[in-house]
């Protein structure tokens, strides 16, 4: 295509990318700021993956599914690297800051990795990739100041670039985290908490409302623990995430507001107040349970009882009564006899979730839980996945009845 002065707007184009993001929703925020960032860069984003010239891969490695699924997708491109040479590939996310250079030296195709503190230094990696034919790991954290590092990630593609106006739109208010539950790679590859600015993040939310948004969702490893640095549950009556959720609040024409994920052990009476008194914020809660059985939730170093957990559960619905939530349970840890599993049972159909993520066990390397033995078989695995997916088709039915207007009953 020629422009009006009659420079070819491809010559003027530094390239074409094209990102695959998996994992969760901070991954996907991330690959639309890398997007904006490179856009920025005079990059453009290419159409389909065929026509790119630079293919990035957002990675995941919370399981090992994960990770497989991205490692055969990047495996298999060496043949495409043989035929174009010229074409970059590049890997950001968990797994690249896990695998680190072990990624260049096994995959010889691919020509740089980004770990998860370097994101902003992207662009530059990618220049010095394509111009010094080098292959680069940038994955030791950056030696810019953490805060600048955590807000240079704030990027959007403006509604011109994205191609649409969105009306919903993820917010990350912090990063990291400090639990470490014991089968959990997180806090290794995404480090300690930090947390952004509140004027920021409300000037972000301010200007999103401004371009139509109307519903955000506030991010973060642990989002309830936003503002508490360090700590490893909040004080009686103290949450900085609650404040945040009320200023929020007061922007004019956002009307919905949601958060994942939150740790039960930041859900105090502050918080749960905030929720109730905010009408903006929605009545759903993601609130991962991981089980149900006090033994395996100390296994995993969860830090509260399946008790505390109902008692939120309850506190929320007594003051919200159409408070609805959905979870994440993991089946299979070591250990976990029949009746832990009957205990995760219990607790799950009496909440009686509106959506749930039931993961298999899944041993990562570094994490305590790994030392232990896999003990729980395959199959059983699989069937107390079965078993609690099934439990929650059947809570979705009987909810739906419930709903089924019945015409010949008065209104
Ligand atoms: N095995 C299985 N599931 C896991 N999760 C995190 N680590 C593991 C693991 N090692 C699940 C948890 C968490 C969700 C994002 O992924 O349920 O809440
Ligand atoms: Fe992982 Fe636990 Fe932190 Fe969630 S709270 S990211 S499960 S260590």
């Amino acid at each position: 295509m020629r422009l009006a002065n009659g420079q070819d707007l491809e010559s003027l184009m530094k390239g074409l990318f094209h990102i695959r993001t998996y994992g969760c929703q901070m991954n996907e925020r991330d690959s639309e700021a890398v997007a904006a960032a490179l856009t920025a860069a005079g990059y453009a984003a290419a159409d389909s993956e065929s026509e790119a010239d630079i293919l990035l891969f957002n990675t995941c490695s919370v399981r090992e599914r994960a990770e497989r699924k991205a490692l055969g997708k990047i495996g298999g491109l060496v043949k495409l690297k043989r035929k174009r040479p010229e074409i970059l590939i590049g890997l950001f996310g968990c797994m690249a800051q896990r695998l680190k250079n072990e990624l260049l030296d096994k995959m010889p195709h691919v020509d740089f990795v980004i770990g998860t503190d370097r994101l902003a230094d992207l662009p530059m990696v990618l220049a010095d990739a394509a111009e010094k034919h080098a292959r680069i790991a940038a994955v030791e954290p950056s030696d810019a100041d953490s805060a600048a590092a955590l807000e240079a990630m704030d990027g959007r593609l403006s509604p011109e670039d994205a191609g649409e106006r969105p009306l919903s739109a993820y917010v990350a208010i912090m990063r990291g985290c400090n639990r470490f539950c014991s089968y959990c790679i997180v806090p290794y590859v995404r480090g300690r908490e930090k947390s952004r600015n509140p004027e920021r993040i409300i000037n972000e939310a301010a200007e999103l409302a401004a371009n139509g948004v109307r519903e955000i969702t506030l991010l973060g490893q642990n989002v309830a623990a936003y503002g508490l640095e360090g700590r490893l549950a909040p004080n009686p009556g103290e949450s900085p995430f609650a404040l945040l959720l009320e200023r929020l609040a007061k922007i004019d024409g956002l009307k919905r507001i949601r958060f994942i994920s939150p740790h039960p052990a930041f859900f105090n009476d502050r918080l749960i107040d905030a929720i109730a008194s905010t009408p903006k914020v929605c009545g759903n809660v993601h609130l991962p349970l991981q089980s149900g059985s006090d033994k395996i939730l100390k296994a995993m170093n969860r830090g509260y009882t399946a008790a505390e957990y109902l008692a939120i559960a309850d506190k929320l619905r007594e003051k919200v009564p159409e408070m609805t939530f959905s979870t994440d349970v993991i089946v299979g840890f070591p250990g976990e006899r029949e009746s832990d599993f009957q205990e995760t049972r219990t607790i799950f159909n009496t909440i009686e979730f509106d959506n749930a993520y039931i993961f298999k066990y899944s041993p990562r390397g570094g994490t305590k839980a790994a030392k232990l033995a896999d003990s729980i078989p395959t199959e059983v695995k699989e069937e107390r996945n079965h078993i609690l997916l099934e439990d929650l088709k059947q809570a979705a039915v009987k909810r739906n009845e419930s709903l089924v207007w019945d015409r010949k009953s008065p209104c």
